[in-house]
Parts: C-alpha cells; sequence; structure tokens
C-alpha cells in the first residue's frame, strides 16, 4: 500500500512539474511578445523621428538641385556656384546620414546578457571620446572604485555612458564654457553601482528638467539634435537593466546618476 501510494506521488510530482513547466514557457513566450511589441514601437518612433528630421534637408538639397538648374539655364552656371551648391547640398546629406546612424547604431546590439566590467566599459568610452574632447578643450577625470561588475549588455550600457558625455560635450561647447571639465565618479555600495556623470555646463533650466528624458526632447537647433538620446538611455538603464537614471543640477552643472544592482 505504502508503495502504491509512494508510486501516485511521483506520478503527481511529475505532473506537476510538467505544468509549471508548461506555465513557464507560455510565460517566457508572452514576455518574449511584449518585448517584441514594444521595440516595435520604439522603432516606429523612432522611424517617426527620421522622417521629422529628414523633411528639412530633403527640401533643402531639392532647392539646391532645382537652383543649379535654373543656373544653367540663366548661364550663371560657373565652377564656384557648383562648388557651393555641392558643398552645402553634401552638408545637408551628411546631417541626414546621421541620423540613421545615430538611430540604428541604438539598435545593431546583441542581446545577450552578460557580465562586464563598469570601469572597462567608461574607459572605453572615453577613448571612444577622447580626440573629439582634446579638439574642444575638455578634460575628463575618472574617480574609481575597482570591482563593480553588472549583469546585462555592455554595448548598450556603453551608448548610455555615450549619450550623457555627448551630451556634456556639446552644451559646454554651446555655452563657451571657462571651466571645461567632466567628472566621472564610479562607487560601489551595498550590492549597488553607482556612477555619477557630472559637467561644468552651468545645468539644466527648472522647467526643462523634468522634459529632457522625454523622446524627441531637444534644445539643440538645426537639426543638431534628434532628442532621443536621454530617452533611449533611461529606456536601456530602467528597462533593459533594470537601474535607475537621474539628474540633478549641481553647483558646477548638471550630474547624471545611474544605478544599477552588482552581481
Ligand atoms: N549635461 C547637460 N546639461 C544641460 N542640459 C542638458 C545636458 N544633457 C542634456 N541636456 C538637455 O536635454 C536635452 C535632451 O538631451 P538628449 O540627449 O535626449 O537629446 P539631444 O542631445 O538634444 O539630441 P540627441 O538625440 O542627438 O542626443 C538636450 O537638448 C539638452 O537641452
Ligand atoms: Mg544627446
Amino acid at each position: 500500500k505504502l508503495l502504491q501510494a509512494n508510486d501516485e506521488l511521483t506520478k503527481l510530482q511529475l505532473r506537476l512539474e510538467q505544468k509549471v513547466g508548461d506555465a513557464i514557457k507560455q510565460i517566457r513566450q508572452q514576455d518574449h511578445m511584449i518585448i517584441r511589441q514594444s521595440r516595435q514601437v520604439a522603432m516606429g518612433e523612432l522611424m517617426n523621428n527620421v522622417a521629422h528630421h529628414w523633411r528639412q534637408p530633403l527640401a533643402a538639397v531639392g532647392v539646391i538641385v532645382q537652383d543649379i538648374q535654373d543656373a544653367f539655364h540663366a548661364d550663371e552656371l560657373n565652377e564656384k556656384y557648383l562648388e557651393e551648391s555641392v558643398n552645402e547640398a553634401m552638408k545637408q546629406l551628411q546631417q541626414m546620414s546621421k541620423t540613421i546612424t545615430d538611430i540604428s547604431e541604438l539598435f545593431i546590439t546583441t542581446k545577450v546578457e552578460r557580465s562586464f566590467n563598469v570601469k572597462e566599459e567608461i574607459e572605453k568610452m572615453i577613448q571612444i571620446l577622447s580626440q573629439n574632447f582634446k579638439a574642444n578643450d575638455i578634460n575628463t577625470y575618472l574617480d574609481c572604485e575597482e570591482g563593480c561588475t553588472i549583469l546585462g549588455y555592455p554595448h548598450e550600457f556603453a551608448q548610455v555612458v555615450f549619450n550623457i558625455l555627448t551630451n556634456a560635450k556639446e552644451i559646454i561647447v554651446q555655452r563657451e564654457c571657462k571651466e571645461r571639465s567632466i567628472f566621472l565618479k564610479i562607487s560601489n555600495e551595498n550590492k549597488r553601482c553607482r556612477i555619477i556623470i557630472e559637467d561644468t555646463a552651468g545645468g539644466i533650466d527648472d522647467e526643462l528638467i523634468d522634459k529632457i528624458f522625454e523622446p524627441y526632447f531637444s534644445t539643440k537647433e538645426n537639426l543638431i539634435g534628434t532628442g532621443l538620446g536621454l530617452y533611449m538611455s533611461k529606456m536601456i538603464i530602467e528597462k533593459n537593466m533594470k537601474g535607475s537614471l537621474s539628474v540633478q543640477n549641481t553647483e558646477k552643472g548638471a550630474a547624471f546618476t545611474i544605478e544599477i544592482t552588482t552581481n
């Protein structure tokens, strides 16, 4: 009798395991669907943005081409005219190309979660930007506690750091700041890794500070900004890596703080 009961218990256990397994599979499939959908939404938003940003340069190039034809018929088309027109058209096209590059880069990422060292990724990014910073007379200072290892997406994390650093650079240049520094601080406390990136550009206006993470919000003129940098950054840190990204004004400028649990 005991053996029989035991046998039945084993069967029951197997059936339960099967059921739990099925349920987990179903949840995973739903997860995938949500991720796919949110990616589609994000893609849609991005394409919308491309269209938004292409309209103006596209029209400008159209006018330039038309002008070349008109100048030819009016017998005004000389080498200088042609050269100026080509240069202007190339400038517009490069801007269009930049929009595409910026956006596609955010999607050409291998979505494989892995363990990575925060300091290494940040140093890589500073290296990539170093020539650019040098040309703009900007110094970076890295103050780093060792041993910050995170489970997540290093490529995407690097993009976030890139976005924040690029913003700081752009603001310092735009405002023609006298003090041109970016301070990066990595600390590790209670299994939380905190990264603070602070600039010396004077900070963000009080009425704008709540808007800067919204998609398409940009104060950059001449089509330079797509206004997606910080929006994507927040998605990457908070949705994909379950951390937090926030901003405060300090005495010197803006300070962006990333917090992620270490593994
Ligand atoms: N360090 C900073 N200091 C002051 N203002 C900032 C800083 N970083 C961002 N901002 C403000 O937030 C806005 C949004 O930044 P975000 O990176 O999302 O877009 P963007 O830089 O304008 O364009 P892009 O899509 O090319 O990054 C900026 O236009 C700027 O007004
Ligand atoms: Mg930006």
